[in-house]
This record gives structure tokens, sequence and C-alpha cells, in this order.
């Protein structure tokens, strides 16, 4: 006695009607780098086909995301200038306060979530703010200036905040901010899971926040811990979070499944820079079907447990899926 696997796989209909996994265009979200002046859109060559844009040309590409059925956007913002505390996010016209205004007016059905953290702001490229002592980012002084960013993206008017900064603390000090404010029904998607991952190398070069010494081990997660990986999340929620998230995902499928299995709550994914450029440099290569392997790669994340996808091939997948 065997089992004959095979007949559910005979029929081309009957094996889309099994089908146990779907992607759709709605669980994806697609990362936008914003950068002041006019007509300025720049590829980046670590990241081939992801630009710094200026807020004309991200309204241009938000109707471009529209016809594709693209939703919703994570914006990140590359400031004119820098400092030890990053003041410019600080500020009510901050480039991505404007952007948000801007894309509320001409695009208001848009879900714009923001990422939420200073290392595009700071000289020094940390998340934080920088104590003296330690030379390492002063965690409750970073979530004081959090909470002001968090207000400050709320009253242009974004639909989500997404805290990248792996601060503890982070969640409460933003829901209390947000909520002193009125803005109780905003949710928080936090980067609850976040790892100390080389896989960030291209996203760097695009939002140009690399730090200018050390590294990020302070706050990201060691990529060993899959206990403590779990804790991170599990907090997160008690603090209040509405959405949790881990990143990188692909190196981080386990992790997923696991926090997945351990909370009830939303879960995404950010299917890194280096994971799309890894793709695009085989792609490059000739060396695999690169529509096919993205597919895989996407499906693979959603079979994990994740909700929703972050991802710079969101514009590529949404052509496939729509036939
Ligand atoms: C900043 C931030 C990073 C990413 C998203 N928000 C990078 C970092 O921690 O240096 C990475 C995204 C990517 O690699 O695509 N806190
Ligand atoms: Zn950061």
């Amino acid at each position: 006695m065997f089992t004959r696997f095979r007949r559910n796989r005979m029929h081309a209909v009957l094996r889309d009607m099994l089908c146990e996994t779907h992607l759709r265009v709605d669980d994806f979200i697609y990362p936008l780098f914003v950068r002041s002046g006019k007509n300025i859109k720049k590829e980046v060559t670590s990241l081939p086909g992801v630009f710094q844009m200026s807020i004309d040309e991200i309204l241009q590409e938000c109707k471009e995301l529209q016809e594709l059925g693209i939703r919703s956007i994570i914006l990140f913002g590359i400031p004119d200038v820098k400092d030890s505390v990053g003041s410019e996010a600080l500020c009510e016209h901050s480039i991505v306060a404007q952007t948000i205004r801007a894309i509320k007016k001409a695009y208001p059905d848009m879900l714009i979530v923001s990422d939420l953290c200073f290392c595009e702001y700071t000289d020094h490229g940390h998340c934080g703010v920088i104590d003296p002592k330690t030379q390492s980012v002063e965690n409750d002084i970073t979530l004081e200036n959090l909470a002001v960013q968090a207000v400050i993206h709320a009253k242009a008017g974004v639909d989500m905040i997404a805290p990248s900064g792996m601060m503890d603390g982070m969640i409460t000090a933003i829901r209390d901010g947000l909520d002193a404010e009125g803005f109780v029904n905003l949710p928080i998607m936090s980067y609850s899971t976040k790892f100390a991952s080389s896989y960030y190398g291209p996203f760097r070069d695009v939002a140009e926040s690399a730090p200018s010494f050390g590294d990020r081990r302070t706050y990201q997660m060691n990529p060993a811990n899959r206990k403590e990986a779990l804790r991170e999340s599990v907090e997160d929620e008690m603090q209040g979070a509405d959405i949790l998230m881990v990143k990188p995902a692909l190196a981080y499928l386990d992790i997923v499944r696991d926090i997945k299995e351990s909370t009830l709550l939303p879960l995404a994914v950010y299917n890194v820079s280096g994971e799309y450029a890894m793709l695009k440099a085989a792609a490059k290569a000739g060396v695999i079907d690169y529509e096919g392997v993205m597919m895989e790669t996407l499906l693979g994340m959603k079979r994990a447990g994740a909700d929703i996808i972050i991802t710079y091939h969101a514009k590529e997948a949404a052509k496939i899926l729509n036939g």
C-alpha cells in the first residue's frame, strides 16, 4: 500500500483548487524613498529598479501603483541636512510629513505607512541619540523623540506608523504620544523582531543611512537567537502593537512561523533590500528564472505565516498576479 499523491496533481484545475497558499496584490506594501527637489528620480546601483524620488515623482509613482492595484506604501525620508539628533525628522515640515500630505491629497485611498526611525536623519547614522559615555544609542531619550516624530506623521495624515529602531519600550512611548494627541485609532505596525543583518546593505545606500561608526548590534537582534526573537514580538504585542513584523524575511522563515504560532496579531515580513538585490544579480547573471524565483520566494513568506509582505518586488509581482 502507498498513497498516490499524483492523482490530485493530474488535472490543472484540480491542482489550482487544492492550492493551499495564495499571494494577492493586497498582501504587498511597496517601499518609497523620498527626498527634496523636483524631477528627481535617482537609481542607486546596489538596488536596481528602486529610486530616490522627489515628491512630484512620488506622486507619479503612486499613479502607477494604483494602476497595478497596489494600495499601500511605506515611506522613507532622505533629509537635506543631518545632525546628531535627527532634527529634520522632528519638524512639522519634514520631508516625510510633506510627502504624506501630498499623497493624501492626490491619492486619498492609498494606505500610507511611515517608517519611524532616526538613522536616515542623524549624521552618525544610528537609530537614535548617542550617549557620549557608551557611544551607543540612548534608549529613553530616543523614545521621547520617537513619540514626537509619530505625532508629526499622524498630523500629516499617515495611516499607520511603523517604528523600526528596536528601542525598548518604543510601542508604549509611541502609543502614549499618539493617544495624548487624540490619535487613538492610528495603528502601529512594529518592526518587532528585527535582526542586525547584512542583508540591509543596499537599503543603506538608497536611504543614505549607514552608521558612520560601529554597528547596530546594541539594538538590533543577534541572528542566532530564536527565543529572544519570540520575546521581542510578544513584548511589542503587550505594549499595544497592532501588527508585528519579522525582518529580514528569507533567512528567518522559521522565526516567522514561531511568532505566527505565538500570537493572534497580524504578522508582516520585510523582504529586505539584500534579498531583492540577490535575485536581481542572479537574474542579470542569467542563472535563474527571475519571475519564477521571485514568486516562489514571496509565496514561501506567505506560507511561513506572513499576512503582509513589504517588498521591492511588489510592482513586478502585481503584474504577474494581475495576469
Ligand atoms: C532603518 C531601517 C532599515 C531598513 C528599514 N528601516 C535598515 C537598517 O536597520 O539599517 C532595512 C530595509 C531593507 O534592507 O530593505 N531602521
Ligand atoms: Zn534606524
